[in-house]
C-alpha cells in the first residue's frame, strides 16, 4: 500500500478543485491511499508519514503565492520530505501566465528537500504533461481529465517505486 498526500493552497477554490480531482486520479490505482490537505488545514504527522507527496498552487505574478512559499520554507525541516517522491500542479488565469513556473519552484522546493520528483510525462501520450498539469480558472471543468489522468500516472509511478 502506498500512502500519497496532496498539499495545496488556494483562495477562490480552484486548486483545491485541481486537488480532489488529482486525489480522484490517485485512488483509482489499487494499492493507493491518497489524502489532500490545505496547506493552512496539514496534519504534518500524516504528511511525514506518506510515501509520495504533491504541491499544488495557484499562479500568482507568474511564481507561487508568497503564502504558500513561506510556509513552505517555515516548515520544511518539519516535513519529511527527503527520499520520498514529489510532484507538482498549478492554476492560472490566462494561457501563459505562469503556471508551469510555479511547478517548477515547487519542484526545485523538492528537489531541495531530497525528494525525487515525477512530472506525469510525455511517453504516456496524451495528455502530454511535460512539468506537471496547469488549468486555467475560467474554465477549470475542461481540465478535469487532465488533473485526474496526472494523479492516476503518479500513483501508478509511486507504487513501483522503493523509495
Ligand atoms: C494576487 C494574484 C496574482 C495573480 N497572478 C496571476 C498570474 O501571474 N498569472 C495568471 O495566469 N493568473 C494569476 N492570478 C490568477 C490565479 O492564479 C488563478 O485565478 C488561480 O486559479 C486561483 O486559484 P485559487 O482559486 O485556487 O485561489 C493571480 C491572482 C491573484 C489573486
Amino acid at each position: 500500500m502506498k500512502h500519497i498526500v496532496i498539499l495545496y493552497d488556494s483562495r477562490t477554490g480552484t486548486t483545491k478543485q485541481a486537488a480532489a480531482w488529482i486525489k480522484e486520479g490517485l485512488q483509482s490505482v489499487d494499492d493507493v491511499r491518497a489524502d489532500c490537505f490545505s496547506i493552512q488545514e496539514a496534519d504534518l504527522a500524516v504528511v511525514r508519514g506518506a510515501d509520495g507527496v504533491i504541491l499544488g498552487a495557484p499562479t500568482y505574478f507568474a511564481s507561487l503565492p508568497g503564502a504558500m512559499k513561506t510556509w513552505l520554507e517555515s516548515h520544511a525541516a518539519g516535513l519529511g520530505f527527503a527520499g520520498k517522491l514529489g510532484g507538482a500542479f498549478a492554476t492560472e488565469q490566462y494561457v501563459h501566465g505562469g503556471g508551469e513556473t510555479t511547478i517548477q519552484e515547487l519542484l526545485t522546493f523538492e528537489l531541495c528537500c531530497g525528494m525525487a520528483v515525477y512530472s506525469g510525462g510525455s511517453s504516456f501520450g496524451t495528455p502530454i504533461i511535460h512539468l506537471g498539469p496547469v488549468g486555467l480558472s475560467g474554465n477549470i471543468e475542461e481540465f478535469r481529465e487532465l488533473f485526474e489522468t496526472y494523479g492516476k500516472r503518479f500513483a501508478t509511478f509511486c507504487t513501483k517505486q522503493s523509495l
